[in-house]
């Protein structure tokens, strides 16, 4: 395949005044990954889409690769290879726990992703209970809460104002659970968590933090903050095989139903009567996903070694650069819940007058290998008030960013409204498609010819 040379940076980088460059913080799998464009040849790939799912740390598959040559049944034999998989699932399920600074009696659950995490601990709530909810949530921690009653808290015009109205819905009716985002999916905006923790608990309740977004960006205490439970995904988290974790408080967890029935998840079982095992593993019925929590661990523990602020200097210089580049396009407009968010993490929304979102995202990978999301982010009701369209283009940051990804960006978004498309592109009912599609999109040798209708995304 021809390597298209990407054009050198006349803008920004020639002034005297250029930012310096910014480099990865961390390798991730992938990184010298080139992607086909239409117009011929490929360029490396730009992928700003980790807030969506992440590449895997190197450290992750290395360990993972490692843990493979030892793998066995995890908690169901006693050869070498199962007893060596056992432990490796034990000590990820501890290190998961440590790093997010669980309380020594917490349970760790192992899980699929946030959402089951989510709808397992919706699953474990006391009868009768009462949920409160922000509207700026994503649908995983929406919608798991309507088993219970739900009150929606819309967000107010500023930070400090919703925290108000928080507060104010919990004084006025006996509530639960407080379940709040660390950080919001769409604009990256951060919820202050031991404020909201004080609150949720001063009215009776308890508080739980949806760290989908927030876990890759920001080191997270949990008995520091106050938090009664958190939920994490691997995919989001550097550590994309399967697994995700509800860390919190074990009485609930203890009283409730086996959340998937199955072995592993009994002491004794007969024809008509069983006796479940306590949490965590009454709730993880089946065959464990050790590689998947020995990712998550790894991931955790590398995230957790690195000095303290490097993740946040990082990402704040690339944040802003990515920030003020965007501003700087006539007719782009970023998208932000409240003007008083004292923290945002690396993701960051936006419309262009005059385009369709998915159209844009179709241009940026089709013309310069630049992957982002756009749509709804499953956050639709977040979306339906941010967006004239209910939709944007987001693009996010993590450990394996650099400023040329960021760059790239900006000039392809300021040349798409100065000078149009290069290419042409046909409306589909799934998103936008070049017309020719030239591009090998089928390199995994799955069958897939290039020309055949490959809509760039989905509009939700
Ligand atoms: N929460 C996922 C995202 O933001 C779905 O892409």
């Amino acid at each position: 395949m021809t390597v298209t040379t990407l054009s050198p940076r006349t803008h920004a980088d020639l002034r005297d005044d250029a930012p310096d460059p910014v480099g990865p913080l961390l390798p991730v799998v992938g990184a010298d990954l080139h992607a086909p464009v239409v117009h011929g040849g490929s360029v490396p790939y730009a992928g700003l889409d980790v807030a969506a799912t992440a590449p895997a740390l190197t450290a992750v598959a290395d360990r993972i690769s490692t843990v493979l040559s030892h793998y066995g049944s995890a908690h169901r034999g006693s050869g070498y290879a199962s007893r060596v998989t056992t432990d490796a699932l034990e000590h990820a399920r501890a290190t998961i726990g440590r790093c997010l600074g669980a309380r020594p009696d917490d349970d760790v659950v192992l899980t699929r992703n946030t959402t089951d995490a989510i709808t397992l601990l919706s699953s474990a709530l006391p009868a009768g209970a009462r949920v409160v909810v922000l509207d700026i949530e994503h649908h995983a921690n929406l919608l798991p809460w309507r088993r219970h009653e739900v009150r929606t808290v819309p967000a107010r015009a500023t930070l400090a104002a919703t925290i108000d109205a928080v507060e104010e819905a919990l004084a006025s009716s006996p509530t639960t659970l407080l379940a709040v985002t660390g950080a919001s999916n769409v604009t990256g905006e951060v919820l202050p968590i031991a404020e909201l923790a004080g609150i949720a608990h001063r009215h009776g309740a308890r508080i739980s933090i949806d760290a989908a977004q927030l876990a890759p960006h920001r080191r997270i205490d949990i008995a520091e903050l106050g938090i009664d439970y958190l939920a994490v995904s691997g995919h989001k988290l550097y550590a994309p095989f399967g697994a995700g974790a509800l860390i919190g408080r074990h009485d609930w967890l203890e009283a409730a139903p086996a959340y998937l029935p199955g072995g592993g998840a009994v002491r004794e079982v007969t024809t008509d009567s069983v006796s479940w095992a306590s949490s965590p593993q009454r709730h993880e019925g089946g065959t464990p996903n050790v590689l998947g929590a020995v990712a998550l661990a790894t991931a955790l523990q590398v995230l957790h070694d690195l000095p303290a602020g490097a993740r946040e200097d990082h990402e704040s210089a690339l944040l802003h650069r990515l920030d003020a580049g965007l501003r700087s396009i006539p007719g782009v407009t970023p998208l932000l819940v409240w003007p008083d968010a004292p923290d945002r993490v690396g993701v960051a929304s936006f419309v262009v007058e005059g385009y369709d979102a998915a159209y844009v995202s179709c241009v940026l990978s089709a013309e310069h290998g630049i992957g982002v999301r756009d749509g709804r982010f499953c956050a639709h009701p977040l979306l339906a008030r941010l967006s004239p369209d209910a939709s944007a283009v987001r693009a996010s940051i993590g450990v394996g960013t650099t400023s040329e990804h960021v760059d790239r960006l900006i000039d392809a978004v300021r040349g798409l409204t100065t000078s149009g498309s290069r290419w042409t592109y046909e409306s589909t009912a799934g998103g936008w498609t070049p017309v020719p599609e030239t591009r090998d999109l089928d390199p995994l040798g799955l069958g897939t010819t290039a020309g055949s209708p490959s809509p760039c995304e989905t509009p939700v």
